[in-house]
Parts: C-alpha cells; structure tokens; sequence
C-alpha cells in the first residue's frame, strides 16, 4: 500500500512518535530492541512502506550515545525502502557542543551530523535546539520547531497574576521575551557564569525587582539542575513570592528534580521531547504541523 508518511518509533520516543503518527493519519511501526549484556543495541523492526516519506522519531537523550546509535541504524534500515528519510530528532544531544570552547576540544556536534547524513536522513526535524549554530553543521534542510507557544498556553491555565519571566542567563533572554509576550507580561534576563572545567554555574546579577511577585524562569534545557537551582536561590533572597519553572527539554540528569524542588521551585512543567513526570506539554502537533 502507499501512503505519504510512516512512522517510525525509536525506544526513547514511542508516545510522542505515535501521537505524530495519529496526527499525520500515517501507519506506526515501532523498532524492537534489545540490549546486550555488552551495552550493544539490537533493533529489529517490521516491513516499513515503500516509498513514503519516513519519519525516524527518537530523541538523543541519556543514555545519549545508545539512543544515537540506535537512530542512526533505524535509519540506515529505512533508507532501504525509501529516500526520504527525516529524522525528528526533538532532543538533540550533543546541541551544546556545537563550537570550540576550551582549545582541544572536539566539535561532537558536527560529527553527529555528519553521521545522520551518512546514514540517509534529507532532512532533519528538532525541538528549540540549544543554538542555531549547532544547525548550521548540516548540509540538509533543518527544521527548529518552537515550544515557546505551547508553554505558554500551558502557563495561561495555571490563572498566575502577572508572572514576572526570568531568564537565568543571557543566551535564553529572547526566549524569555517571547514566552513573555505571549503571557502578556513582562521579563527580566540574570547574568550567569558557567566554569568551563568544573560546569559549575554562578548567578552574577546583583539586585533585581522581583519583590512580592510570582515568577516563571524559563529555559531550554535543564540537566542537572545547577542552573535553576542558583537562579530560584538568588530570585528567593531577593523575597520574590512563587518560583514556576518552565523548560523545553527536561533532562533531569540524576536527582535534579528532587534538588530543584528542595530548592523551593513549586512546579517544573517540561515537553514530552523527552518523557518525564512533568512532561505535560504535548509538542506533537506542532511537529507534525512543521512537516
Ligand atoms: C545553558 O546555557 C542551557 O541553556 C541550560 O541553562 C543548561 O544546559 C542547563 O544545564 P544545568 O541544568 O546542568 O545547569
């Protein structure tokens, strides 16, 4: 039979690959691994459609080097039946290594690209990657999806009276912008320090106006809290009243979200880029829309 779309489901994204799937009206066809004793992935799938557009759906987070490989070999495997492979990749590991900081360093990002590519993906979807720089390693099209929008829409039902918005640092100060406007509000941008050796964070703001106000910080990413954890610690001495925290990709890297929480955050609200318990905004639409 032909059909325009199929998906396919890689082990890191199943729900969010079926919710595209029904959108797109397309057939589902999920990827069977194993893991070895060894760590190596096995993946077997049954027969994909031939000649639709497929799209590969998983995302690369932890375990992040399996979760790539086992994207890379989906994809390999479809390219088979078709050539037009997409790869939806709505967490993209790596993103952050995207340039040299530190002389010696190896652009990783760059070399996932390279790879997706060599595989057969023509096209390559995501979810607010950590900088457009890490796009321009490819040489197929690319697309960055929002999930500003849907955050916000989120935020609108919690009836917050006018949320102040925090950026924690000054690369997601636009970001923070544009969930402001959409929540009719207004935003502030902290200035943060990150110890490229040590990846410890320091908040070097000194006084903000966030006396008696509810607030939301909003970022991209959060992996092992640090980030947030500093900033809700600055903003509380500052006498702020609620802290909401708003992220795109919820990582969570160990016991962050419990360390977040005892920080004194009230509610961490993520997409389900990557599915975790406070994954309650749904980016599956705008995906599908996006294609
Ligand atoms: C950094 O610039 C990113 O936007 C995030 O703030 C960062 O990746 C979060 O990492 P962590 O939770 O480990 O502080």
């Amino acid at each position: 039979m032909l059909v325009k779309f199929a998906v396919i489901a890689g082990n890191a994204s199943r729900d969010l690959a079926k919710r595209i799937a029904r959108r797109l009206k397309a057939p589902y066809i999920e990827a069977q691994t194993k893991i070895f004793p060894d760590g190596e992935s096995k993946i077997t799938f049954s027969s994909i459609p031939k000649k639709s557009i497929i799209l590969v759906v998983q995302s690369t987070y932890p375990p992040v080097d399996t979760n790539l490989l086992q994207t890379l070999a989906i994809i390999s495997q479809a390219r088979k039946a078709s050539s037009k492979i997409y790869a939806i990749i709505p967490y993209m590991g790596y993103a952050r290594q995207d340039r040299q900081f530190l002389s010696g360093e190896v652009v990783t990002m760059s070399i996932v690209a390279k790879m997706l590519q060599a595989v057969g993906a023509k096209k390559v979807i995501v979810v607010d990657i950590h900088s457009k720089t890490a796009l321009n390693h490819f040489k197929i099209p690319t697309v960055n999806v929002s999930a500003i929008p849907e955050l916000a829409k989120y935020f609108k039902k919690l009836k917050i009276k006018k949320p102040l918005v925090v950026s924690p640092d000054t690369g997601g100060s636009s970001r923070a912008k544009k969930f402001a406007s959409l929540l009719n509000t207004d935003f502030i941008t902290l200035k943060k320090s990150r110890n490229r050796n040590t990846g410890k964070v320091q908040i070097q703001s000194s006084k903000v106006d966030v006396h008696g106000r509810d607030l939301v910080v909003i970022d991209d990413i959060i992996s092992t809290g640090g980030s947030i954890i500093k900033a809700t610690q600055f903003l509380k001495k500052q006498k702020c009243k609620r802290v909401f925290v708003a992220c795109t990709h919820g990582l969570f890297v160990g016991d962050a979200e419990r360390k977040i929480k005892k920080a004194g955050v009230s509610k961490i609200i993520s997409t389900n880029t990557i599915p975790r318990s406070t994954s309650k905004v749904d980016m599956a639409g705008v995906i599908a829309k996006s294609i």
